[in-house]
């Protein structure tokens, strides 16, 4: 059945606001032209009832956990799929054939390398400064170089920016690495697949031969797989927004990078690493679940929680997978850290507090102890998460800028400071 439109009256004034239905989830209110009919805005802070824009990338069922990306389930892409796959599907709307994923693999490939002036922006930073940090500066960096695909009304300029990106943000993420511990860095290698490949230029030395161990290289795709988009997240929101002024796409990037970085984010992944490690013992987490609870205490429990999700986030039951998977075959058989995650799930998932405010284990929960177990220091994890999510940016990004209703995002307030004043010199300025 069509959805009718509504008649929202306030104070004396009415307006006529037209419901728009889309293929599935919950319809939309176009507020587009309440302003010029009733002179009011709508007052929405954290954005909990608002769609910012019609999208066909990703669709989100909170209540029931579901995550489709283009209509296919994660847990199929995660299964079947390898990342240059869902990369290919999130970017053009379907999936490869076999030729058009040769081809693809192929262009993203030839684009690993960045440009060897590059380099120098690391030196520039301190080798304690946060990867996070570096990363925002590098990849804003990438900004000055890459001059020939910054038409953004030009498709092909446009892609072949998606592709650079795609396939340089593993470079400089295993750059940050390098630079952070102090070894050189590992240039690409372009007969490895992407997961590989990146697994190398973080581990590999100049002295030794480096073999990537093929589970280890798969379940760092799947990571990738699991992270690549998520509907109208902080990050992406902030991608877009940036772009919506026409702004340079590298400049974008680095934009949702900064957003992505903070803890109630992408940053959860190490925050919920770092809060396990502190929990340290089974024994201990009784304490921490009663500081969750305790409204005077600002301690959350990391990694638990989602804005969208008020079931388990269908993510995180296939990271805890891959977490088993890659314990096992490095053979730990009892992680501390593993043992007191599983607990503190256990327990949150039959408390009433958590049941109550449908608080599940979301994604950053497990995937902190896989890459820990892979390798990664802990200040690496968000930058991981970057990595993989820069697809989803950039598709999203390109979706913007084909929209026809796309117009610069120019939020409005309501403005609860002084009314007008007039200045008065003090006499002892
Ligand atoms: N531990 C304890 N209480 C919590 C938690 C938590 N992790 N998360 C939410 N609550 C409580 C919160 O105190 C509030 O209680 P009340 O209604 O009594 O005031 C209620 O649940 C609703 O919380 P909210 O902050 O209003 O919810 P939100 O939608 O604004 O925040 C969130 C969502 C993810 C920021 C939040 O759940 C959180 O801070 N979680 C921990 C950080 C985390 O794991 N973030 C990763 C998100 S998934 C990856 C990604 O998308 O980046």
């Amino acid at each position: 059945m069509p959805a009718k439109n509504a008649l929202v009256a306030v104070n004396g004034q009415s307006a006529e606001l037209r419901l728009r239905s889309g293929t599935m989830g919950p319809d939309v209110l176009d507020i587009g032209l309440l302003y010029n009919q009733t002179r009011m805005f709508t007052y929405d802070p954290g954005f909990t009832s608002t769609a910012s824009c019609e999208s066909k990338i990703t669709y989100i069922d909170g209540d029931e956990g579901v995550l489709l990306h283009r209509g296919y389930p994660i847990e199929q892409l995660a299964e079947h799929g390898d990342f240059l796959e869902v990369c290919y599907l999130l970017l053009y709307g379907e999936l490869p054939t076999a030729a058009q994923k040769k081809d693809f693999d192929y262009r993203v490939t030839h684009h690993t390398m960045v440009h060897e002036q590059m380099s120098r922006f690391f030196t520039g930073f301190r080798r304690d400064a946060h990867p996070m940090a570096v990363m925002c500066g590098c990849v804003g960096a990438l900004s000055a170089f890459y001059h020939d695909s910054t038409d953004i009304t030009d498709p092909h300029q446009r892609m072949v920016a998606s592709l650079r990106m795609i396939a340089k943000m593993p470079t400089l993420a295993a750059m940050a690495y390098k630079y952070h511990i102090g070894q050189p860095f590992v240039y690409p290698k372009n007969d490895l697949d992407y997961a590989s490949n990146f697994l190398r230029m973080c581990f590999a030395v100049p002295c030794e031969e480096y073999v990537v161990n093929p589970v280890l290289a798969r379940a760092m795709d799947r990571i990738f797989i699991l992270h690549a988009d998520h509907e109208q997240n902080a990050s992406t929101s902030t991608v877009r927004l940036a772009g919506s002024s026409g702004a340079n796409p590298f400049a974008c990037i680095a934009a949702g990078i900064a957003c992505l970085w903070g803890p109630a984010h992408g940053g959860a992944n190490e925050a919920a690493l770092n809060m396990l490690t502190e929990i340290g013992t089974v024994d201990h987490i009784p304490e921490y679940i009663a500081r969750a609870k305790d409204k005077n205490d600002p301690f959350r429990l990391m990694g638990f929680g989602h804005r969208v999700y008020k079931n388990y986030d269908p993510r995180a039951k296939i990271m805890q997978k891959t977490t088993h998977e890659v314990l096992g075959e490095l053979g730990i058989k009892d992680d501390p850290l593993l043992e007191v995650a599983m607990e503190l799930e256990r327990i949150a998932l039959t408390d009433e507090y958590f049941i109550e405010k449908k608080l599940y284990p979301n994604i950053d929960f497990y995937s902190g102890i896989t890459l820990k177990a892979l390798g990664f220091p802990t200040t690496m994890f968000t930058v991981l998460f970057a990595l993989a999510r820069t697809v989803g940016w950039i598709a999203q990004w390109n979706e913007m800028i084909e929209d026809p209703e796309q117009r610069i995002g120019r939020p409005r307030q309501l403005y609860t400071g002084e009314p007008r004043r007039e200045y008065v010199r003090a006499p002892h300025r």
